[in-house]
């Protein structure tokens, strides 16, 4: 049978390159934010749950650590081995991780972690060293986000996958990820606001790097691909400004814990 991880590379895999090339680059501002809050340093055992195309671990590495991963994509992870070879790095279900207890000193998470998928809390504390660092990041208020625009497009899907998305997004309210973390034995928890903002050319690269990631696919089920793309340009062609890239600026939540020494 079948698992329902192994049916996420369908969504995320498909366009692995452009995802990996004309999308996750605009991520690096929340990588290197992140990184520079938990102080990822020389000679730490970095593990990155979700890692999509592995960005995040190759700055990571260029930082000293020495890196892991795990995502469900076997299309994206063929491109996080391209970016760090030295990597040990699993095709998986982020919910029973492959390292033993206590094997990291940093864990991260980058939109991998969701209010859906709030087990894979209990698998992070068991793979961290007594006293190691995680640090998630999760979607803000979207909706208030002047970037917001960008996401649109993506309720094209139909209903129970636009809640579906909803309740993903839910572990971004205030004292949601709090309450989670510090349930599941994580000491020093803190919020912070984290740095994210898409750029873009133009409205045609922009459709084209939506169309790659993984809620895109629901979406284009829904409508068909020629008419999510034509939506997506549509409504980036309302935020062209002449001389400067297509930016949208989407707020972002950090989620910063220990576990106890
Ligand atoms: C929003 S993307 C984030 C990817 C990457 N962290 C980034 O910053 O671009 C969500 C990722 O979760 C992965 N994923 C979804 N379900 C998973 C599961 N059960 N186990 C491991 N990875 C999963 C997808 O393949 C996708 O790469």
């Amino acid at each position: 049978m079948v698992s329902d991880w192994q049916m996420v590379d369908e969504g995320w895999g498909r366009k692995a390159v452009d995802f990996a090339t004309l999308n996750e680059p605009s991520n690096c501002r929340e990588y290197v934010t992140l990184h520079q809050q938990l102080d990822v340093r020389d000679g730490d055992r970095l593990l990155d749950i979700a890692c999509g195309a592995g960005l995040a671990l190759e700055l990571a590495r260029a930082r000293g650590a020495s890196c892991a991963g795990i995502d469900a994509s076997p299309r994206l992870v063929a491109v996080a081995r391209d970016r760090v070879p030295d990597g040990d790095l699993h095709v998986g279900d982020m919910r029973a991780l492959p390292w033993a207890d206590g094997h990291f000193d940093v864990v991260t998470s980058f939109r991998g972690i969701w209010g859906t998928t709030p087990e894979v809390i209990a698998e992070v504390h068991r793979v961290l060293a007594p006293g190691g660092r995680l640090g998630l990041t999760v979607w803000g208020h979207v909706k208030r986000s002047p970037g917001f625009w960008a996401l649109e497009p993506l309720t094209l899907a139909a209903p129970p996958q636009v809640r579906h998305q909803a309740e993903m997004v839910a572990l971004g309210r205030p004292g949601a990820g709090e309450e989670l973390l510090e349930a599941a034995g994580f000491v020093d928890v803190r919020r912070v606001d984290i740095t994210f903002a898409w750029e873009f050319a133009d409205p045609e690269h922009f459709a084209r790097a939506l169309a790659a990631v993984g809620p895109a696919f629901e979406a284009i089920q829904a409508v068909g691909e020629d008419a999510f793309i034509e939506h997506a340009r549509s409504v980036a062609r309302e935020h062209v400004r002449e001389g400067l890239p297509l930016r949208a600026e989407i707020a972002d939540v950090g989620y910063l814990a220990r576990k106890p020494a």
